[in-house]
């Protein structure tokens, strides 16, 4: 790209936001596709992404829809009983992870989708508690939840997750207050299909209260016990909140970080390491007679024209040939400057233009966003900005592990030290938001964020979103510093990665790291002694099957499906060998010579 394109490029960002005036676009098609004549047969199953991070989907003989508690039972009962292998695949299916493959996604298994089965059961507004399906939609549940006077207090920031999905893999938002910000920590019943024997009709729902030790398992599943039929949510009255962006230089981020967390209620950090800058979320609860109706749409996750998603991408695949010295960095910095004019999606009312800090707004609407789901469909003009029907459209890894916020300080400056050897290295990552900083409390769940005996039960995760190839054997520009930084955060620090999230590397050796990792096998074993719902993927994340998660195939380390070892490993043809780290010694990074 030369210096002409930018305000080019500038234009169209800048236009992005009002695309969502046009109050259209394409939905996300469902992730279980059937070639039979009734659509229930012969299907692929795949990810919001298109593919899992090996770049495949995978096959399933069929796909049902249960729409209540019978039919999921019937379902899980009928599989059992011939021993076929299912899984459990939600409306939109956003985890990385090939989690969502019935077995090993053969063409034999059976997808058993919570699409339907997407209704609130019922509230008791004494209690403050919700009882709803697993398969309904944190959008679904916060409008739910409000219409009855209700919030649920901590969520992740993208509405298109089911509560299935979230208790599966822990997602959470950002909070050290109560009992942090992961949503199976407010989980207080569950329903649970899971396999039974021939003499109980082959299914059999358990119901387990907060009491139970069984929970500690079930609220964070990997989907491995069973499939989840419904949950019951510990919710609190409706509040308000007030939200301010600020923006500071990274010099004290490490110091400040700690504090901050427990300042603010809802407090994250966005870093943009290559920008040296953090912005700082200053966010508070308020009472709801406050005045104020804003509300957060967030801009990365409204409909963004095709048109946009294409030139973008294909700006940065520019950059990414060129190799060009500091023109990622001064993308990020258009494409920052832009978004924080903008307010990042906030704004005083629905509809305006972002005019001012703080907005104060209703929980329901400032908690959560995607406008890019519900638009109604408009032929693929408009779409979430990584719709993998889109040619040409944005295609990423996503990196995100957490860790005592101790330990994190240190990381934080290790991180540094790296950008400073080569201060454009990191401008890449702050075209997808910088480094996201979210604070999450250690929990009881065997799989669960656990610290080690003796630190905080205070901890931060590291979530990344980076530049991926469409061609598997091509190199990034500055593979090696995003890889360094990987294998420091996962292996020197001890990050425990998302379960949602991440690149096959990051699994390994993860069933060290939970304390859990036992008494959760033996309730596995338990519910689903068979291995119905488990695939070779979960049974590597857990350390069961003999396999690692990687391989060591000619440029596995360029797609994250090992750590190098020989310069094969990388893209020697291209000039990436593999080489130590430049900070933490011990790890293994493509790099440039
Ligand atoms: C039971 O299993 C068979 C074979 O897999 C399938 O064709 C049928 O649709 C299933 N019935 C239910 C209720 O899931
Ligand atoms: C899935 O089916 C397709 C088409 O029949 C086939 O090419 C592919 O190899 C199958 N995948 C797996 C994992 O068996
Ligand atoms: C909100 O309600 C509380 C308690 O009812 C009251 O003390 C306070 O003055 C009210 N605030 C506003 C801004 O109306």
């Amino acid at each position: 790209m030369n210096p002409v394109q930018l305000p080019v490029l500038l234009l169209m960002i800048l236009s992005a936001p009002a695309a969502d005036r046009l109050a259209t676009a394409s939905p996300p098609p469902d992730p279980v596709q059937c070639s039979s004549s009734d659509g229930k047969a012969d299907c692929t199953v795949s990810s919001a992404y298109g593919v899992f991070p090996d770049r495949s989907t995978c096959n399933a003989s069929a796909v049902v829809y249960p729409s209540s508690e019978e039919e999921l039972v019937r379902a899980v009962a009928n599989a059992t009983a011939t021993r076929t292998k299912m899984k459990v695949t939600t409306r939109y299916s956003h985890s990385v992870p090939k989690l969502a493959c019935p077995g090993a996604g053969d063409g034999r298994g059976l997808a058993i989708s919570t699409r339907w089965l997407n209704r609130v059961v019922g509230v008791d507004a004494v209690r403050m508690e919700m009882t709803v399906e697993s398969g309904i939609t944190l959008r679904e549940l916060i409008a739910a939840a409000a219409d009855a006077g209700l919030a649920l207090p901590y969520s992740p920031y993208w509405w298109g997750l089911t509560v299935g999905g979230m208790l599966g893999t822990g997602a959470h938002g950002s909070s050290l207050w109560g009992k942090g910000s992961a949503i199976h920590e407010y989980v207080v019943r569950m329903r649970i299909v899971t396999p039974a024997p021939a003499a109980d009709e082959y299914a059999k729902v358990r119901v387990l209260t907060s009491a139970d030790p069984e929970m500690d398992a079930a609220k964070v599943s990997l989907g491995v016990l069973g499939v989840i039929s419904q949950v019951t949510l510990a919710l609190q009255p409706l509040f308000k909140r007030s939200t301010t962006f600020i923006r500071r230089d990274d010099d004290d981020l490490a110091e400040r970080m700690p504090e901050f967390g427990r300042e603010h209620e809802f407090a994250d950090i966005s870093w943009y390491p290559g920008l040296r800058r953090a912005v700082y979320r200053l966010d508070d609860r308020l009472p709801l007679n406050a005045s104020g109706e804003g509300v957060f749409d967030f801009i990365g996750f409204r409909p963004t024209s095709t048109l946009v998603i294409r030139e973008v991408r294909l700006a940065e695949e520019l950059l990414e040939q060129e190799g060009g010295r500091n023109n990622k960095c001064l993308m990020s910095t258009v494409i920052r400057t832009s978004l924080s004019v903008a307010g990042y999606g906030l704004a005083r009312r629905s509809g305006w233009p972002f005019t001012g800090y703080p907005v104060v707004g209703r929980q329901d609407r400032m908690q959560a966003s995607g406008g890019c789901l519900t638009a109604p469909e408009d032929a693929l003009r408009t779409a979430c900005p990584w719709d993998p029907r889109v040619r040409g459209t944005t295609f990423f890894h996503q990196t995100a592990f957490s860790m005592p916020v101790s330990r994190a300080r240190a990381f934080i400056e290790e991180i540094r030290q790296l950008r400073d050897l080569n201060p454009e290295s990191l401008c890449g990552i702050d075209i997808y938001n910088g480094i996201l900083i979210r604070y999450i409390k250690a929990s009881t769940a065997h799989l669960g964020k656990a610290a080690v005996r003796g630190e905080s039960d205070d901890m931060v995760e590291f979530d990344m979103t980076y530049y991926r190839s469409q061609d598997p054997g091509r190199a990034r520009l500055h593979e090696d510093v995003l890889e360094e930084i990987e294998q420091m955060g996962l292996f020197k620090y001890g990050g425990l990665p998302h379960w949602g999230k991440n690149r096959n590397l990051a699994f390994l050796g993860v069933e060290r790291k939970y304390p859990g990792m036992r008494d959760f096998l033996r309730v596995k074993g338990a519910y689903d002694p068979d291995g119905l719902f488990s695939n070779e993927w979960s049974d590597m994340m857990l350390g069961i099957a003999s396999g690692t998660p990687t391989n060591n195939a000619p440029g596995c380390a360029l797609e994250g499906m090992c750590v190098c070892s020989q310069d094969k490993h990388c893209a020697p043809e291209q000039g990436y060998v593999c080489m130590p780290g430049k900070v933490y010694k011990d790890a293994r990074v493509c790099t440039k010579v």
